[in-house]
């Protein structure tokens, strides 16, 4: 059995003027609905802008955090939609909204594609807690940046890639990104402390990748592991 979850970022699914990108959509559709090396496909859907400006509106009501993850979340399951739109019969047609919708989904032998869970976590810890149930043997994480730095690559012109990390070593990192600050809604970076502390116990190999124009992730979708971008092994 081979089976891989890919969370695909918010940020890649809508331009900055919130149009959604309906080429990247269906680009990515086409690169995974060839699906002859795996068994089972999981795809895990972030929230992106949309998301953070639903949040950011929500907070200034003085709703409180939980009460905007759910909002977080029902964006990120309608935008799992999309995609379930785009794939067309490949995919499975609902969206999981909690694991065990997921462990009968799996069952069809069709491409699940979900959102969030539960408050208090981002969907990179949904695709953690996906990969451990379907015994993936790799996450392939789609983000906008080609994968982790040594300093924040949005920020700092001279931050470097860093090419391959073990599981201390990205502790380490998180633990200093975070600092004291506690993750807000819409808030919770590449890695939060619920997707480290699944990685440990499920040692489960992270590739995380630049979707920006998706040539890398085709070309590790055709069996090349040698791409631009950062994995994370134990
Ligand atoms: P993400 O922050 O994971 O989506 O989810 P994103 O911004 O698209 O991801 P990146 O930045 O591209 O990687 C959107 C928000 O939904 C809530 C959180 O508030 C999260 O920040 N959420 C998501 C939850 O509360 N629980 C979940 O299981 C998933």
């Amino acid at each position: 059995m081979k089976n891989i979850v890919i969370k695909i970022g918010g940020s890649l699914l809508f331009n900055n003027t919130f149009q959604i990108n309906t080429e990247k959509i269906i680009q990515f559709s086409t690169i995974i609905r060839n699906k002859v090396k795996y068994d089972s496909i999981v795809v895990v859907c972030g929230g992106g802008l949309i998301a953070r400006e639903y949040i950011k509106t929500v907070r200034l009501f003085k709703r409180n955090e939980a009460f905007c993850d759910t909002i977080g979340i029902d964006i990120s399951q309608i935008n799992s939609r999309l995609i379930i739109a785009s794939l067309g019969e490949s995919a499975y047609p609902t969206v999981p909204k909690n694991v065990e919708d997921l462990s009968k989904a799996i069952l069809f032998n069709k491409i699940v594609v979900m959102g969030g869970l539960q408050p208090g976590q981002s969907t990179t810890s949904v695709a953690f807690e996906a990969a451990e149930l379907i015994n993936a043997e790799s996450l392939v994480i789609l983000t906008d940046v080609e994968g982790i730095y040594d300093k924040d690559p949005k920020k700092y012109t001279d931050s470097k890639l860093i090419e391959s990390l073990d599981y201390n070593q990205l502790q380490k990192i998180i633990l200093k990104q975070s600092g004291n600050k506690q993750a807000a809604a819409g808030e919770y970076r590449i890695f939060d402390f619920v997707s480290l502390q699944i990685l440990k116990r499920s040692r489960i190999t992270v590739y995380i990748i630049s979707g920006k124009d998706l040539n890398e992730f085709s070309k590790f979708w055709n069996g090349n592991t040698k791409i631009k971008g950062t994995i994370i092994t134990n």
